[in-house]
């Protein structure tokens, strides 16, 4: 079985700590000379059906620390463009490369491509899961406090594809997790009811005061996702008392893990001097980013079921 990434959980029993092992050993030997290169000889394909900033940059350097090559493919440059399917590109990625980071909007969408395709296929951004994000949250969160056990997690804000990948990890790690939101932007009560089935606590409350009230970690996403834009009124002004401030992160323990997918919204989901903040760990996420792209490569690229493309003869 080749190994695709749709959600968390498809890193098996254990996946995410082995994947956060070995993105802290990738963290502590970047730059030096015995770097490992296990991707060497390896072509990695990038496909974006949507922008990207962190996750591109983050799997593109990943790939070329490893030793390998990264092809980043995106609709406008290819045949994608003039109406070629999904699954006849996927079949062509496939035949060429070791593995494929998708984003893209809908898992039925992702689902199509990792079908048709011989090499695993990762997701990259759904609208209904961002598990690359979630990953290196747990890793700067791990660095930052040492452990993720009987941490207490906040999200404030939108449930959005992050928080439901955060409400996943949860529930595989048996976390503590508060999110407040919005009655209409509460996450889904099936993926609420599975993190709860598995071990974790999940609270979902209106009340963004009481949410952080001693919080480890306070997390939040921008209001208007990518595909969300003609709501963004409507968002806006539901969201607005959902917003993480230094009168929230007061509330919170003084040792908070303040995090944010990023990009930002200054004044929005987030106030700059909390961004900006001596409680901010932003930044070193972005850089985690890189730490635990190189573990999903390596977990993916050289796993079970690789091997060449044979040749049908
Ligand atoms: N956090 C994140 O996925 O950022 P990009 O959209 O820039 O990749
Ligand atoms: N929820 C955001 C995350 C961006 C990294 C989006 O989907 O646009």
């Amino acid at each position: 079985m080749k190994r695709d990434l749709l959600r968390l959980a498809d890193l098996g029993d254990g996946g995410i700590v082995d994947i956060l092992d070995r993105s802290a050993f990738y963290a502590r030997v970047r730059g030096k000379a015995d770097h490992p290169r296990p991707l060497a000889g390896h072509a990695i394909a990038l496909l974006f059906d949507k922008p990207s900033t962190r996750t591109r940059l983050s799997l593109e350097v990943a790939t070329v620390e490893l030793g390998g090559h990264p092809i980043i493919v995106t609709p406008d440059s290819t045949q994608m463009s003039r109406g070629e399917p999904t699954e006849d590109t996927a079949r062509v990625l496939g035949r060429m490369v070791s593995a494929v980071t998708y984003r893209t909007n809908t898992t039925a969408r992702f689902e199509g491509m990792a079908r048709a395709c011989r090499a695993p296929v990762l997701n990259a951004l759904t609208d209904d899961a961002h598990p690359m994000q979630v990953l290196a949250d747990l890793h700067t969160t791990r660095e930052a406090r040492g452990r993720l056990d009987g941490l207490r997690i906040c999200w404030v804000g939108d449930a959005s594809n992050v928080a439901r990948s955060w409400i996943e990890a949860a529930g595989l790690l048996k976390l503590d997790m508060t999110l407040a939101t919005p009655p209409a932007f509460a996450p889904p009560l099936p993926e609420v009811d599975e993190a709860r089935a598995r071990g974790a606590r999940i609270t979902v409350t209106t009340d963004a005061r009481e949410a952080a009230k001693d919080a480890d970690v306070l997390l939040t996403d921008v209001w208007v996702s990518m595909g969300q834009e003609a709501e963004r009124d409507y968002r806006i002004s539901a969201l607005s008392p959902y917003r993480i401030t230094q009168e929230l992160v007061s509330l919170a323990s003084p040792e908070v893990v303040v995090l944010h997918c990023l990009p930002a919204h200054r004044g929005e989901e987030i106030d700059a001097d909390v961004l900006e903040g001596p409680r901010s760990f932003v930044w070193d996420a972005v850089e985690s980013r890189l730490h635990t792209s190189k573990a999903l490569l390596e977990w993916a690229a050289l796993g079970p079921g690789f091997g060449p493309p044979p040749f049908a003869v």
